[in-house]
């Protein structure tokens, strides 16, 4: 977790909409991060410290659908390596790998393209939110299937009440996010 700085700045700058997309969810909404240009070069300046260096630079940024596209592919681009989207079912046009997860509110399918990786490729891997780590874990084994190496899930928001960053760990994956949400 990053310092208590930066956290609470850029919580102040996530909107919660109370019972949507159903009742009983507190929405957290990473939209007013992105309107400002000052507080999304924060964001994203935030990723690409921690990614720049050496040791956790990846050969590629893979974003998951829809959020992680807008943050991965900027990182991705201020990192100087390939983006690769991960997207919901039926949206690729080329032979895909697919994978079905749960979600806090549903049930989806995301999809791979089979040559948007070469096994043994470093991957990051990024969405805007962590909350049951479904999604993230169904992108994970899409580039697993492929022969990559998940380097490491990153994410603007963790809802660590919720347990997915936490299972993620357990499985071996590290995870690192911004700002939680309790
Ligand atoms: C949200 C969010 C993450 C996922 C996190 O996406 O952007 O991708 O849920 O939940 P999880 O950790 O329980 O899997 P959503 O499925 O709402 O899709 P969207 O980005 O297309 O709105
Ligand atoms: N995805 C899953 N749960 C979410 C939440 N509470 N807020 C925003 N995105 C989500």
């Amino acid at each position: 977790m990053h310092d208590l700085g930066i956290q609470d700045f850029l919580r102040h700058h996530i909107r919660t909409v109370p019972d949507w997309p159903a009742p009983g969810v507190q929405f957290r909404d990473i939209t007013p991060l992105l309107q400002e240009p000052q507080v999304f070069r924060v964001l994203i300046d935030a990723f690409v410290h921690r990614y720049m260096g050496r040791a956790l630079r990846p050969d590629l940024v893979a974003g998951l659908d829809a959020r992680g596209f807008i943050i991965g592919a900027v990182v991705a681009y201020a990192l100087g390596v390939g983006f690769v989207p991960i997207r919901k079912k039926g949206r690729l046009p080329f032979t895909t790998v697919a994978q079905t997860y749960e979600l806090e509110y549903g049930s989806a399918t995301m999809e791979l393209h089979t040559d948007a990786v070469q096994a043994g490729d470093r991957v990051l891997l990024i969405d805007d939110l962590i909350a049951t780590g479904g999604t993230m874990m169904a992108g994970r084994k899409l580039l697993e299937k492929l022969g990559a190496v998940v380097t490491e899930g990153a994410a603007i928001v963790d809802l660590p009440a919720l347990g997915g960053s936490q299972r993620l760990r357990d499985t071996g994956l590290p995870v690192f996010t911004l700002v939680d949400f309790k």
